[in-house]
Parts: structure tokens; sequence; C-alpha cells
């Protein structure tokens, strides 16, 4: 077999798995659905469930895939020979495809709103936003666009594209959300966000709301498709397990509080509803900078071009996470050239994403099930297949593979004593305690 290529190290795992982690779903949905949530209580059993439901299953993608040292399917195969797990791998490879396919349509409309805060023809008026996405061309430019970029970053390879481009953008991108925070936290009446954002109201925490959260971590963490296998298939022998996904996690919960905080002030400064749904970003977001900017064309154009700009850059981090899974399948599997691979998988999701872009304008009356193009396939991934994934994972770690390969993975051999002492317990939550939290999702979304 040909030599694969692998990450530099430790720091190296954890942008490229942080750079996967942090995105739309944590600068675009984390903050609107707090917003619909209630705040402070939202965000905290958010926090226990990316501890106690996803950081497991994180673990079980990373163990599957640095001991398979392949892509989804083929570590499966090697892993539970004779078996029809690997079956899991080829689940794994439609269920990315498709979630690239509406990503980037929501990608793309970052692309858009960068362009027109820098022309500075951004937030004038409330209404832009559903006007934009409902017209043909402009998403669909912008969406073309998007999967460009995602494409050639993925030509560039393991260790020159996805590592070199997560490491770049990691850090500029905590910067910039930062710099948000500040002018949003200093805008007169930013208090009101602040409290909203701390001060919790158990009142709003519905069935509903515990669900959304467990489904906000599975999401956010990219797990269930293969997604953090991949990556981990990529990781060195000498590299920490424990340390690459409590790095992941805490990065990415960490950048969902901040994007929390730049959003929200910024809302109850201007006094406008926090429970704005997607349109909260997009629309809410630049009609305030528009509107506390006043005056000052230039200061409104570069706060929105800042945000936009962090926007793009979580986007086309996540983004390329999901696309190696399948060009990683398709090299290793089906004896692809890389670049063969990235073509065909990018027009497939090129070529989806279109129709879920035209699903807010000519296609709005085209449903299934009742919903249309993007909102099917974001419930069918969100609700069933990357739970299904997580779930499979989880039961195959903690039921399946025999405990001490699992303690031998997770330790290095049991030469990294924090990890064999923590272990007995994250076993309990791999066979316990992440397959209860899944069916809560699978409940929730069938009542
Ligand atoms: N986690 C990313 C985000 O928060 C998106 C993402 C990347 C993802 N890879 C994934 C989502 C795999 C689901 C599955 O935006």
């Amino acid at each position: 077999m040909k030599n694969r290529e692998q990450f530099s190290g430790n720091l190296s795992v954890i942008m490229a798995m942080a750079g996967s982690a942090i995105g739309l779903g944590n600068i675009w949905r984390f903050p609107y659905i707090v917003g619909e949530y209630g705040g402070a209580a939202f965000i905290i059993v958010y926090f226990a469930a990316c501890l106690f439901i996803a950081l497991p299953i994180f673990y079980a993608e990373t163990i599957i895939g640095r001991r398979g040292g392949l892509d989804t399917y083929g570590s499966m195969k090697r892993l539970a020979p004779g078996t029809h797990w690997y079956k899991l791998g080829l689940l794994t490879i439609i269920s990315p495809m498709l979630i690239l396919s509406y990503y980037s349509v929501v990608g793309g409309w970052s692309i858009h709103y960068l362009f027109k805060s820098v022309s500075g023809t951004v937030g004038q008026e409330t209404g832009q936003f559903s006007e934009f996405i409902s017209s043909v061309e402009a998403p669909i430019l912008a969406h073309t666009v998007f999967v460009i970029l995602v494409a050639a970053i993925i030509l560039g390879g393991v260790k020159k594209g996805i590592e070199k481009f997560s490491k770049i953008t990691m850090p500029i991108l905590f910067f910039l959300i930062l710099v948000i925070v500040v002018y949003s936290l200093t805008l007169p009446g930013a208090g009101g966000g602040v409290d909203y954002l701390v001060r919790p109201d158990f009142s709003k925490l519905t069935g509903g709301a515990i669900a959304s959260a467990v489904g906000q971590a599975f999401f956010s963490l990219s797990l269930g498709v293969g997604t953090v296998l991949t990556y981990a298939s990529y990781m060195r022998k000498q590299d920490n397990i424990l340390v690459s996904g409590l790095g992941t996690a805490g990065f990415d919960f960490l950048f969902a509080l901040l994007a929390g905080f730049a959003v929200m002030p910024a809302v109850f400064a201007a006094g406008l509803s926090p429970s704005s749904g997607p349109g909260l970003v997009f629309e809410t977001l630049p009609y305030i900078f528009g509107k506390m900017g006043a005056g000052s064309v230039w200061l409104t154009a570069c706060v929105a071009g800042v945000f936009f700009l962090a926007v793009l850059m979580a986007a086309l981090s996540s983004a390329i996470s999901i696309l190696e899974v399948g060009v990683a399948y398709l090299v290793e599997e089906k004896g692809l050239g890389r670049s063969r691979a990235t073509l065909y998988l990018s027009l497939f999701a090129w070529a989806v994403g279109l129709l879920c872009s035209l699903s807010f304008g000519p296609l709005a009356d085209f449903k299934i099930l009742g919903s249309s193009i993007f909102e099917f396939l974001d419930k069918l991934c969100s609700n069933w297949m990357m739970p299904l994934g997580g779930l499979l994972f989880t039961l195959f770690v903690g039921w399946k593979m025999p405990s001490a390969d699992v303690l031998d993975e997770f330790s290095n051999g049991g030469s990294k004593p924090w990890n064999v002492k923590i272990y007995p317990f994250v076993r309990v939550l791999l066979r316990y305690v992440a397959p209860i939290g899944i069916i809560f999702i699978f409940l929730n979304s069938v009542l």
C-alpha cells in the first residue's frame, strides 16, 4: 500500500480537528438556537451534552480511525473483518456528501455577505436576506465559488492542504471573533445580551431544548459521518487521543461561546429579538452593524467585513473535513487519484447544492415529506444519519471491539498514565451514556 500522509503532531491534529469542528454550526447555528431556547440554561445543557455524549463519540471515532489507519470503510473492514460493520463505512460516505451540498450553500452566503460588506452595501434595510436567498444567480454563484475553494484546499493534500489551511485560519479566526466580541460589548445597551447569556432561566428547558442541545453538540463536533475518523487516521501513533479530543472540544465550545458574545449583546443593544432564527446572523446582525455604525459607512464595512470573513474561514475549514471523508474513500478503496476523486465529489456536492439553493426560490414549492429540499437534507442528516452513524460508532467501540484493544489505542499501548486512569470512565460513557443520549435525539425527532 502507498504511504499515507500524516499530520505533523498533536498541535496539528488539534488545529485540523478544531478547524473541522468550528464552523457554521458555531457561528451561525449556535447563536440562533441559543436565542430560540432562552440563553444561559441552554448553554449549560449544551456543555453537558458536549462532555458526556459528544466527546465519547468523538473518542470512538478517533480510536477506530487511528487503529484502522484507513478511510471509514477500510478502517471498519480492517477492525471487524468478515462482519457487516463495513457497511457503516458506506453510510458514512453518503452522509458527508449530502451535508457538504447544503453546507456549501450557506458557506456561499458568507462569501456574498463578505463582498456586500466590503462594498459598503450591507445592512441598510431588513428583508434583503430573504430576497437574496430566494434569488437565482447570486446565491448560485457564491455557492460555486465556495465549492471551488473547498476543492482547491483538498487538492493540496493532508499536510499542505488541510493542515496548513487549518493552522493559518484557526488563530486568525479567534482573533477576528474577539474583535467582534469587543465591539459588540461596547455598544450602548449591550448588558442585556450579556445577562441573557449568563443568567439561566431553567423554565425554558423543554425536552425539545435538551434534544436540540445534544443534536447541536453532534453537529458541532462533526460526529457520526466519519469526519473525525478520517482525520484520526492521519494521526501518528505517538500522538495523544485524550488530549486531541479535549483540545478540539474545548476550542469548539469556547468558540461557540465567543460567537454568542459577539452576536447577543449587539442584538440586545439594537432592541431586537434574540429568537429570529436562521436569519439572525445574516440579516439581523448586518442590520445592527449598519445602524450602530450610524453615519460611518466605513466602520460598518469594517466590522461587518471582519465578521463575515470569520464566518467564511470557519465554514471553509469545516467543509474541507467533510469532503476529505469521501476523497479518502475513493483514493484508498477505489484507487482513484486525489485530483479525480476531488473533482467528482465536488461536482456532486455542487449539483445537489444547486437544488438546495434553488429550494429557497424557484423550487420552494417542491416538497419532500413536507420540507423544502434544503430543510429535508438538513433534517435527514442532522436528525437521522449523523445520530445513526454516531450510535453505531459508539456501539462498535463500546461493545464490539475488545476492551483491551480500545484501551491500547486510547493510551498508546499503556504509555499515557492519564489516559489509562480515565479510561474506565470513558468506557461507561461509551457503552451507556452516549447511546442513551443518541436515542433521546431519535425519540425527539419521531415525537
Ligand atoms: N462541525 C462543523 C460546524 O460546526 C460542520 C461539520 C464539519 C460537520 N464536518 C461535519 C457536521 C460532519 C456534521 C458532520 O459547522
